[in-house]
């Protein structure tokens, strides 16, 4: 049976079976899978502890769900479609066929290196295909992988590894962006001169970059699969079994591990794709995420496998080698569905219309929207000029702890507008609450966005620290899960997101910690303390404005701002570094001696005529410097 809804009434129908009869709901999806042996009960829940269960006591492997069950009737057609970062460079198209053995051959190497059942590895690679195998090989043995997006610092990655004391890291020698070839063996060395679980290192040849291999940890990953069989029995795993972790970042601390396991995940990974993008069979679908995020990992890896999609990996960036590379790989391998970040979309839109003439796009049928609000002229520019006019716009909104697409249009089923996600996908019970935690049942209502109910592919915990995770989730409102945005339903009803209520930046579609950043900036010995806010940003969303309070001797202002620059490079990747630096001589601190965040976000907002009141702060004469010396653009 299909699971696809494709009409409106279809979708209400499906909605309020998913509210009145959840377990009966989820479970007609799950039955579409393949089980090693069947759940007992579809359902276990108590936001309190918290503590989900779904499918208890089903036995399976996700992977046999993506290519053993494939084989036969599809196991022809291509799985992953690969383009490499230089256009003139020959692609890699594996078939499901293809896949499997390669799966199963690396699932063999990983074990005859040692790693097995519930071992954590971690994934520090590029966009290539050895990127998904690599995370298959780990789901069909067993073992949790953690994949870090290759931009991050070495001390960024000692850290993960570090929490959840991986055994074994699979990696590349180099990567190629767009005109830059990034060391990737060299971050990792360094990294695991400052951790003690690593085992093994298998190293992924793809730039042939002269790099050390320290004898008795690193294998190369062609010496690795040699002799290898292309058949691995995918070993039983319970459906609560974890499958993965990935580390994201929160309002405090350090990267946290979220945690997704393997039945819920997979159910709700493959629902939420064949719905939201309608995919049907022979279609090409293309998310232009990374694999190191959570769009990665549902969206191009398990959720389009799940579904038997072919699905495209790019190696690359959208500008390089010119402004038009995306519309020359969707024209390429006439791609069907497109799904990418409002970021992207702003960036493109900056080089004007030419770029997109050479090009026909007449392959699209639905385009998808993914990380941040996308802002109204982002809005029609993809929507008129990319899906020229005739293509329905998925604003898909969702979270890492979310596991999947939570809030968004089904493509051309519901009804979408402008920079609203829309309407919740069935088995999604979001709610809207004020202050104090009250439900807003009416429309034209805004405050934060909680969702009531359990998902199958909700977080289950964060990795190794059960207590933070309630704390994060499951305590702002009780017997809620606490997302950390705003959101306002609109008078017919629709969601539109508002962005993060809580000390998080969304720059480029990237969460950031603001703590994680001023940590980083206050381990510059001229720092004396710092304080960093968002901001909008033409291109990025958001962009990343630090406060800082330093001792200047020996220094000028530039240089020390370029210092800081590099140290938060250095602590935790580019991604991280502030876009505008300002020197203080102090911060506004109420009594108690919290920082006043509200009025440095006004003034790096550029709208510090707006401050409200003051009068409450210990230190109001501060206010006057940082005015006068904020960062223009
Ligand atoms: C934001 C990415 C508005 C939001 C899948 C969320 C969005 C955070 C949208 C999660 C959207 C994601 N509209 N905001 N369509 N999609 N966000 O964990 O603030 O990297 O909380 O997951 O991105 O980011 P994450």
């Amino acid at each position: 049976m299909s699971h696809k809804i494709q009409t409106l009434s279809g979708y209400i129908h499906e909605y309020q079976k998913s509210v009145l009869q959840p377990e009966v709901f989820w479970a007609q999806i799950g039955e579409s899978f393949h089980w090693k042996k069947r759940w007992d009960k579809v359902l276990e829940w108590d936001f309190e502890g918290p503590d989900v269960k779904w499918f208890l006591n089903g036995k399976l492997n996700i992977t046999e769900n993506i290519l053993d069950r494939h084989l036969f009737i599809m196991g022809d057609r291509p799985a992953i479609v690969w383009e490499p970062n230089e256009p003139d460079e020959e692609g890699v198209t594996l078939t499901y066929k293809e896949l499997y053995a390669k799966v199963c051959q690396f699932s063999n190497a990983m074990k005859a290196q040692g790693v097995g059942k519930g071992d954590r590895v971690i994934i520090y690679m590029p966009m290539v295909p050895e990127a998904a195998i690599a995370m298959l090989a780990c789901a069909r043995i067993g073992a949790v992988h953690s994949v870090v997006f290759a931009g991050f610092s070495s001390s960024s990655l000692a850290d993960r590894v570090n929490d959840c004391e991986a055994k074994m890291v699979l990696t590349s020698d180099g990567n190629f962006r767009g005109a830059k070839k990034i060391d990737v063996k060299g971050v990792v060395d360094e990294a695991l001169e400052n951790t003690s679980t690593v085992e093994k290192v298998i190293v992924y040849q793809r730039t042939g970059a002269d790099i050390a291999m320290k004898a008795g940890r690193d294998i190369w990953w062609h010496d690795a699969i040699q002799g290898q069989s292309e058949e691995c029995p995918a070993e039983v795993m319970d459906a609560e079994d974890m499958l993965f972790i990935l580390y994201t970042s929160g309002s405090t601390g350090k990267p946290k591990g979220v945690v997704h396991t393997c039945g819920g995940y997979m159910v709700y990974s493959y629902y939420s794709f064949l719905n939201v993008f309608q995919y049907t069979p022979g279609d090409v679908y293309w998310c232009t995420a990374d694999v190191g995020w959570i769009t990665g990992h549902s969206y191009i890896v398990y959720g389009p496998l799940l579904a038997g999609a072919t699905t495209v990996m790019f190696e690359g960036v959208p500008t390089y080698p010119h402004a038009g590379r995306f519309w020359e790989i969707v024209d390429k391998y006439q791609v069907n569905q497109f799904y990418t970040a409002p970021t992207a979309i702003r960036a493109l839109q900056a080089h004007g219309l030419e770029p997109l003439e050479p090009y026909s796009l007449d392959s699209l049928k639905v385009i998808g929207s993914v990380g941040e609000p996308i802002n109204e002229e982002a809005w029609h520019w993809y929507h008129d000029h990319v899906g020229k006019g005739n293509c329905p716009l998925v604003d898909t909104w969702w979270q890492t702890e979310t596991g999947g697409i939570m809030i968004s249009a089904l493509a051309g089923v519901t009804p979408n507008k402008p920079a609203h996600a829309g309407l919740p996908l069935p088995g999604v019970q979001p709610v809207i609450v004020d202050a104090d935690g009250n439900e807003l049942k009416s429309n034209n209502v805004q405050g934060n966005l909680c969702v009531k109910f359990p998902w199958p592919g909700i977080l289950r915990t964060t990795y190794g620290d059960h207590e933070r995770c309630k704390q994060t989730y499951f305590s702002t409102y009780k017997g809620m899960y606490f997302t950390g945005d705003g959101a306002k339903r609109d008078h017919d009803g629709y969601l539109r997101i508002l962005g993060r209520v809580d000390d998080v930046i969304n720059v480029s579609g990237h969460r950031m910690g603001t703590a994680e950043v001023e940590n980083a900036i206050n381990e510059h010995p001229k720092v004396v303390e710092s304080a960093v806010v968002g901001y909008p940003h033409e291109v990025k969303g958001q962009g990343i404005y630090a406060y800082v309070i330093c001792d200047m001797e020996g220094r000028t202002e530039e240089s020390l701002k370029n210092e800081i620059r590099q140290t938060v490079n250095k602590i935790i990747g580019p991604i991280a570094k502030p876009d505008k630096v300002q020197i203080v001589p102090g911060l506004p601190k109420t009594r108690s001696g919290k920082i006043m965040r509200r009025i440095l976000r006004k003034v790096a907002s550029g709208e510090s005529d707006q401050l409200g009141d003051t009068s409450t702060l210990l230190n109001p004469e501060v206010v006057e410097a940082i005015i006068e010396g904020a960062v223009k653009d």
